[in-house]
C-alpha cells in the first residue's frame, strides 16, 4: 500500500485553546483543515517507528469520519499499532486510562466536550501524552507552530476500517485493534472504590439517578451502575449517545441539565443525582433537592477520601484551579497537606500529578479527579461520591452542612456572559487590567481591595511560565472577584466572572449564594462596566 504524500497550505487558526483545537463542524470539513492538524500533531510528536497511539470520541457528529482520517493518517506515518474504541468511542477519562495501562505513546481525542454538536455544532480534536493527559502548553504551541508552516500531509488511499466489532484489522504495516471503550475503564473503578458497599447502599433502597446527557457516559453508566452495582435500569437516563445529544447541551450544570434538575427537586425525588458531559469528564452532583457545587465536591472528597480504599493511604497532595473556591484549601490544611493554585485548564494538573505533588484535583467548571488518570473524570466523581454516601449513610445534604459547619462554607457562584462580541469583552479586560492601581485600596461599603492582578503562574515541577491567566480582585477579608474570559468557546467570547466569600459562622450557612455573594456581584458589574459595555443585564449562566 502506498503512502499518499499531499500538498496542503496551512491555515491560520489552528491554535489549540483550554482543551485542544475546537471548531464548528463545518471548519473541520474544509477541505484539509482535518488532515492538517493531524499531520502537525505527528511532526510535533516525533513518535518512534511502530508506536502505539490511542484514539476515540465522544460520538459526536463526525467522529466516525474523523476516526478513518486519523486511522490512514497514523498508518502513513509510521505507527505500528492504534487502539481505538468500537464504535469510535472513549469517554476522555477512559481515553486516558488506556493510554497510562497499555503505556502507548499517547492518543488523540475527539471531542468538544460540553459544546453542542451536530452538522452546525462543534467539533474538537487534542493530542494527550503517554502519561494520559493533555498535552503541555509547550506541545500545543508547537503543533500550532507546525501547522502555520505545514506543506503536506501523509495518508494511505485505503478502504475504511470497520469500527464495530472488536478485533485486529490491518491498515498498510499498522494494525488497527478495536477494543472494548468500557472494560478497561470498568475495571479502574472497581479497584478505586469499595462496590460491595456500594452495592449494599443501592440494593437497601437508596435512589440513584444519572443523566447521561445523550453523551458517552451512557455505556459506561449502564455497565458500571446497572450491571456491576445492580441499579435499576431507569438510574440511567439519556443513556444512548447521539450525533447530535438529542440537540440538548451536553454540559451538567443547573441549566443544561435541567430535566435532571426537575427530577431531584421534583416529588419523590430520588436520594442522589448525578450527570455528565459530552466527553464523560465533568460531573454535577445533586442530592434530594439539593445541589452540591463543584468547589465544595472538591473538598468534600479529600476531607473523606479515606473512606474510598484507592485512596485508604492519604492524599498526597490537592490542587485546584485558581478561580475555583478555597474550600479544598482549608480541607488540605486541615490535614496537613500541600494545596497547588493553577491556571484554569486540566492540563496544569498533570506534571504535578506525575511528580507526585498531588492526588486530587478539580475546579469549579465540574470537573473533578485524581492521579488514576489524567483528566478529570466525571462517573469516577460520582463512584466518589457513592463510596463516601455508603459509608456514611446520611444525606448529600447532611454530610455538604456537616462540612461547612466543620471548616466555614465558601459561598461561591460563577457568572457566564456566553456569545458576546469579541472587542468588547477584550475591553472590558483592557478596562479592568488598567484599573489595577486605582482599584487597590479602594473601599467598597465594608469591603477593601487588598490586590489587584493577572494570574500568573510558574509550574513547580519543570519551571515553565503561563501568564495573563486571569484578572484577580482579591479582598482584605479573604473575598475574591476573578474575570476570565473562555478559551473554550467557537462563537463570539464568553466572559466569566466568579465570586467568592467566605463565612465561618454556620447561622448563615443556610443563605443562597446569589444572596450571600449579592454585595461582590454588585462590585464586579461596577468595575467591569459591563451593562454599558456589552449590553447585557443578566449572566447567560449562573452556577
Ligand atoms: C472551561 C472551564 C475550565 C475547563 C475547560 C475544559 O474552560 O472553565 O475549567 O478546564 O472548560 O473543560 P474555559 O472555557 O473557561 O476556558
Ligand atoms: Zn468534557
Amino acid at each position: 500500500m502506498q503512502v499518499r504524500t499531499v500538498a496542503t497550505t496551512p491555515f491560520t487558526d489552528q491554535k489549540p485553546g483550554t482543551s485542544g483545537l475546537r471548531k464548528r463542524v463545518p471548519a473541520f470539513k474544509q477541505p484539509h483543515y482535518l488532515e492538517n492538524f493531524v499531520q502537525s500533531i505527528f511532526d510535533t510528536i516525533k513518535a518512534p517507528a511502530g508506536a502505539t497511539l490511542v484514539l476515540g470520541g465522544d460520538g459526536r457528529y463526525y467522529n466516525r469520519e474523523a476516526i478513518q482520517v486519523i486511522l490512514k493518517m497514523a498508518a502513513a506515518n509510521g505507527f505500528g499499532r492504534v487502539l481505538v474504541g468500537k464504535g469510535g468511542i472513549l469517554s476522555t477519562p477512559a481515553a486516558s486510562c488506556v493510554i497510562r495501562k497499555y503505556q502507548t505513546h499517547g492518543g488523540i481525542i475527539l471531542s468538544a466536550s460540553h459544546n453542542p454538536g451536530g452538522p452546525d455544532g462543534d467539533f474538537g480534536i487534542k493530542y494527550n501524552g503517554g502519561n494520559g493527559g493533555p498535552a503541555t502548553e509547550g506541545v500545543t504551541e508547537a503543533i500550532f507552530a507546525r501547522s502555520k508552516a505545514l506543506a503536506e500531509y501523509r495518508t494511505l488511499d485505503v478502504a475504511d476500517v470497520a469500527l464495530d466489532e472488536l478485533g485486529e484489522t490491518a491498515l498498510g504495516q499498522m494494525t488497527v485493534q478495536v477494543i472494548d471503550p468500557v472494560a478497561d475503564y470498568a475495571e479502574l473503578m472497581e479497584s478505586l472504590f469499595d462496590f460491595d458497599a456500594i452495592r449494599s447502599l443501592l440494593s437497601g433502597g437508596f435512589r440513584i439517578k444519572f443523566d447521561a446527557m445523550h453523551a458517552v457516559t451512557g455505556p459506561y453508566a449502564r455497565e458500571i451502575l446497572v450491571n456491576r452495582l445492580g441499579a435499576p435500569a431507569d438510574s440511567v437516563m439519556n443513556a444512548v449517545p447521539l450525533p447530535d445529544f438529542g440537540n440538548g447541551h451536553p454540559d451538567p450544570n443547573l441549566t443544561y441539565a435541567h430535566e435532571l434538575v426537575e427530577i431531584v427537586y421534583g416529588k419523590d425525588a430520588p436520594d442522589f443525582g448525578a450527570a455528565s458531559d459530552g466527553d464523560g469528564d465533568r460531573n454535577m452532583i445533586l442530592g434530594r433537592g439539593f445541589f452540591v457545587n463543584p468547589s465544595d465536591s472538591l473538598a468534600l472528597i479529600a476531607a473523606n477520601a479515606k473512606l474510598a480504599p484507592g485512596y485508604r493511604q492519604g492524599l498526597a497532595g490537592i490542587a485546584r484551579s485558581m478561580p475555583t473556591s478555597e474550600a479544598a484549601d482549608r480541607v488540605a490544611e486541615a490535614l496537613g497537606i500541600p494545596c497547588y493554585e493553577t491556571p484554569t485548564g486540566w492540563k496544569f494538573f498533570g506534571n504535578l500529578m506525575d511528580a507526585g505533588k498531588v492526588t486530587l484535583c478539580g475546579e469549579e467548571s465540574f470537573g473533578t479527579g485524581s492521579d488514576h488518570v489524567r483528566e478529570k473524570d466525571g462517573l469516577w466523581a460520582v463512584l466518589f461520591w457513592l463510596n463516601i454516601l455508603a459509608a456514611r449513610r446520611q444525606s448529600v445534604e447532611a454530610i455538604v452542612r456537616e462540612h461547612w459547619a466543620k471548616y466555614g462554607r465558601n459561598f461561591y457562584s460563577r457568572h457566564d456572559y456566553e456569545g458576546i462580541p469579541t472587542d468588547a469583552a477584550n475591553g472590558v479586560m483592557k478596562l479592568l487590567k488598567d484599573s489595577f492601581a486605582s482599584l487597590t485600596g479602594a473601599q467598597f461599603g465594608h469591603l477593601q481591595v487588598k490586590l489587584c492582578d493577572d494570574f500568573g503562574y510558574t509550574d513547580p515541577v519543570d519551571g515553565s511560565v503561563s501568564t495573563g491567566q486571569g484578572v484577580r480582585i482579591l479582598f482584605v477579608d479573604g473575598s475574591r472577584i476573578v474575570f476570565r474570559l473562555s478559551g473554550t468557546g467557537t462563537e463570539g467570547a464568553t466572559l466569566r466572572i466568579y465570586l467568592e466569600s467566605y463565612e465561618p459562622d454556620v447561622g448563615k450557612h443556610h443563605l443562597d449564594a446569589q444572596e450571600a455573594l449579592a454585595t461582590l456581584i454588585g462590585i464586579a458589574l461596577q468595575v467591569s462596566e459591563l451593562k454599558q459595555r456589552i449590553g447585557r443585564d443578566k449572566p447567560t449562566v449562573i452556577t
